[in-house]
């Protein structure tokens, strides 16, 4: 039988993963240094916790609204305007998960064949998510450089603007901060982005998940909650907000010129009448969850900073090798290595004599090697541990060289 060709890329699956799941089952340990599960990483909420969370009355009765219940955007909102980024609950609209938020998106803005320009590096899912919409995602570049950190390549966003991707694209993408760089948008940046979103007619989505876990932030980062000179779209949720992937709910506020950004949500309206799929329970749970939410970011940014601390601690030794990238938040470090052998021989020489399981940077298209992206959320003695056994993994190397 034939299938769509949506979804040709799932047939890739990736090596060093199954490698993974075959050392698992042979019972031979495993340092996951790409860990990006709360729950299992030390984050699990209490049961009583969730139990309380979930026991409204209101759970027993179905009360249809393709925007979401009032009560839970309106614990939303509060909770952003008590971050520091005022919402309005009369233009969010709540769905299942994040992901899901960015299909209704490349719904409401293309046709099949369009596409959106997404950011390079960057994690794979948006990819995916935009190939099942019949979706293009085009990578516009990030350029690292030192001290500075990360910024978005404009000659080049332009350049991609101009040639065919640009003809048909829709929206500009803008991972806030990104994952795996972890680099926010910032002031000037915005100003550039909003500036060729004007000119060509393209909508802005800017998907905020990581933006509260902030580590070393550049000066003038800013969010695109409210932003109104073009149609924006920003997008958060429950997995990382909350640490509930296990409980997702995900959002979509939308801004813009006021006759614009009504009618975007209009029609966002219709495609979410036709799933309905933010759940009743989750939803009524929502104030109840986000009175936590200041005490969940307070013991994840500790968790983040110890381990970046730690990971500099082993790996930037004077003369070192390796190199810690700037990380201005996320859950993810870039760890510049030397490239020794190509990234996918190192990664799977790291899995076989090390027993670390790491992603190398080609995953999240990164323009050299040899680069990894180590989680920021693993308990900091298993990430030190972790760090010393990839070390000594390179060691070994410069031992042989010498
Ligand atoms: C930047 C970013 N956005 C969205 C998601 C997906 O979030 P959700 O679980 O709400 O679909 C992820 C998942 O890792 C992510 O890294």
């Amino acid at each position: 039988m034939k299938l769509s060709s949506r979804i040709d890329f799932l047939a890739a699956r990736n090596g060093l993963e199954l490698e993974r799941g075959e050392r698992v089952g042979l019972g031979l340990p495993v340092y996951n240094l790409s860990q990006s599960n709360p729950t299992r990483a030390g984050f699990a909420w209490e049961p009583e916790a969730l139990a309380a969370a979930f026991s409204a009355e209101g759970n027993r009765f179905y009360s249809p609204d393709p925007k979401g219940l009032a009560s839970a955007r309106k614990a939303i909102a509060d909770s952003l305007a008590a971050s520091g980024r005022p919402a309005d609950p009369e233009r969010m609209l709540l769905c299942a998960s994040t992901s899901e938020a960015y299909s209704y998106l490349f719904k409401l803005l293309c046709d099949p064949g369009d596409s959106v320009l997404v950011p390079r590096p960057g994690y794979p899912l948006f990819d995916h998510l935009a190939a099942l919409e019949s979706v293009r995602a085009a990578g516009y570049r990030l350029e690292y450089s030192h001290p500075r950190g990360w910024s978005i390549d404009f000659a080049a966003l332009e350049e991609l603007l101009d040639g065919p991707d640009g003809e048909r694209a829709r929206a500009i993408v803008l991972i806030n901060p990104n994952n795996p760089t972890g680099s926010y948008v910032h002031g000037d940046e915005l100003a550039a982005v909003t500036e060729l979103c004007r000119e060509r007619g393209l909508a802005i989505i800017s998907d905020e998940v990581f933006h509260d876990f902030s580590l070393e932030p550049r000066e003038g980062r800013v969010s695109l909650l409210g932003a109104d000179e073009v149609l924006t779209f920003v997008l958060d949720g429950f997995s990382k907000k909350l640490c509930l992937p296990q409980a997702k709910l995900g959002w979509i506020a939308v801004s813009g010129s006021g006759d614009e950004a009504a009618a975007a949500l209009s029609a966002l309206e219709l495609i979410s009448d036709a799933f309905l799929s933010a759940g009743t329970a989750v939803m009524n749970a929502a104030p109840a969850l986000l009175e936590r939410e200041r005490s969940v970011l307070a013991a994840m940014r500790e968790r983040m900073a110890a381990d970046l601390a730690v990971y500099r601690e082993v790996l930037e030794y004077p003369g070192s090798p390796h190199r810690v990238l700037a990380c201005e938040g996320g859950w993810t470090a870039l760890v510049q290595s030397p490239r020794f052998a190509p990234e996918e021989d190192l990664a799977r020489g790291l899995l076989r004599e090390e027993g670390i399981y790491v992603h190398p940077g080609f995953f999240f298209d990164m323009e050299k090697e040899a680069y990894f992206a180590f989680s920021l959320i693993i308990p900091p003695g298993e990430a030190g541990a972790a760090a010393r056994k990839y070390k000594a993994y390179f060691d070994r190397f410069l031992q042989r060289i010498r």
